[in-house]
């Protein structure tokens, strides 16, 4: 019935997520609020890494794009399933090493690094940072050189392949912000340098294909692609690589009609290319890394809101008007993103209403659907937005100076906060 497995319907008909019921936590905590299943997020982390056990031996590990959602307490919970972390910035790396995580098992990443970012990435001993062009080369050359250390390092390359078509295709030189392009021979020319690099020890390779991904085939494409690469570079330089990074991007469930991914089943494909690849080039198996985000906390979460008024456009649209938006969900605003909505306390009942989810930002796109079926309104029902784990509370602003929500993971039927809300006081702190 709905788009996740840890949701349900209890015998008062309210959703229920992980055995916990979506009113009451809507009473007790407030909206608009985050929900997410720990149990969930630690399936789906151990998903991932039985994968890698089964299909690569084990020669692995998943690495969670914590861009997808982050703080303190998921940082935990991935890592305490012995999962990886990827940062993008000081302050995911910041929230990272609050937590307690392992610098060695954090990963580097960004287009753009500020020089402070790079300095705490080195000092604090991040277990690599990948590197997006020559001018960041340098400067890790640079700050390593200053420091007296190596830092390991992984070059992001732009496997050339275009997902996000309808038939996905191999292109020639995508236009990307991202990495070095493989075609122009740009890539080639960075390894070449970062080989002869003193303070820096290039361990591997890196790419991402894209995000929301449900097919196979690209991915297997990009596995191969990098491979025959990694072995020009031990052809050509004599240069051994031991890592190679696959990124993330596979899809997840927002509506019904989304086909669920196999990610077992995506392993099985790319380690057989992988296998084949490394046959035919008389190469040593790489250690793998894919990078999931979205997929580990999307389906895990949801959203409540509180509908505080019902506005009737007769021949136009009924707009729904809840206490969130895109302060705590820019996606619709800023991509028209699919979401499934119901009426959480009124879950066993016929979605036979036509609405607008409408946000309460001054800003008329602010819009969290449109003309979506949900149960018959009235003013004071919890509305739940499913499949909201990722990208949502990470993305959040205080546009117009809203609040953003707390965030409480339940786990066996029980709840507890791991993000406050925020507090008007937290509004002014930096303000002078
Ligand atoms: N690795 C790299 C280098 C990435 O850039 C990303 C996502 C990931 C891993 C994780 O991809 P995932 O498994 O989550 O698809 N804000 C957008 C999504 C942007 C994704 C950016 N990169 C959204 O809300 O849909």
């Amino acid at each position: 019935m709905f788009v996740s497995d840890c949701l349900s319907v209890n015998e008062k008909g309210h959703l229920t997520i992980s055995g916990c019921d979506t009113v009451e936590l809507a009473e007790r905590f407030g909206t608009p609020l985050y929900v997410m299943s720990e149990d969930k997020i630690r399936d789906n982390c151990r998903r991932y890494k039985s994968s890698i056990e089964r299909h690569y031996g084990g020669n692995g590990a998943p690495i969670y794009a914590s861009k997808a959602f982050s703080c303190k307490e998921i940082c935990r919970i991935v890592t305490s399933e012995g999962l990886d972390l990827e940062v993008v910035s000081g302050g995911e790396l910041f929230t990272a090493l609050s937590a307690g995580v392992d610098a060695k098992h954090i990963h580097f990443q960004g287009n753009n690094k500020s020089v402070s970012e790079l300095c705490y990435a080195i000092d604090s001993g991040v277990g690599d940072i990948v590197v997006d062009n020559r001018t960041e080369l340098e400067r890790i050359e640079r700050l390593s050189a200053e420091r007296n250390v190596t830092t390991r390092i992984s070059m992001r390359i732009k496997p050339g392949i275009d997902a996000h078509t309808h038939e996905f295709i191999r292109t020639g030189q995508i236009d990307s912000k991202f990495g070095f392009a493989l075609e122009t021979g740009e890539a080639f020319e960075a390894v070449r340098a970062a080989v002869a690099a003193e303070h820096v020890e290039l361990i591997g390779l890196h790419c991402h294909i894209g995000s929301q991904i449900f097919d196979k085939s690209p991915f297997v494409l990009a596995a191969e692609v990098m491979l025959e690469f990694y072995n020009r570079i031990y052809r050509e330089l004599g240069k051994k690589l031991t890592h190679l990074n696959l990124g993330g991007g596979f899809g997840i469930k927002y509506k019904e009609a989304d086909a669920a991914v196999p990610y077992e089943d995506y392993m099985s494909d790319v380690s057989a290319a992988i296998h084949a690849a490394c046959a035919r080039y008389g190469l040593e198996i790489p250690r793998i890394y894919i990078e999931p985000g979205r997929s580990i906390v999307g389906e895990t979460g949801v959203t409540l809101y509180t509908v505080g008024d019902i506005k009737t456009i007769p021949n136009v649209r009924t707009y729904v008007a809840i206490d969130g938006g895109m302060f705590d969900n820019p996606r619709y605003a800023l991509y028209q993103s699919d979401y499934t909505c119901l009426l959480a306390n009124k879950a066993d009942r016929p979605a036979d209403f036509k609405a607008t989810i409408a946000g309460k930002c001054c800003e008329s796109g602010d819009l969290i659907q449109e003309n979506t079926m949900i149960q018959t309104p009235e003013v004071g029902d919890i509305l739940a937005v499913l499949s909201t784990g990722a990208y949502n509370y990470s993305m959040a602003s205080n546009y117009n100076r809203n609040l953003k929500p707390a965030c409480v993971m339940v786990r066996g039927g029980e709840a507890r906060v791991v993000i406050q809300a925020e507090t008007y006081a937290d509004l002014v702190r930096n303000d002078v």
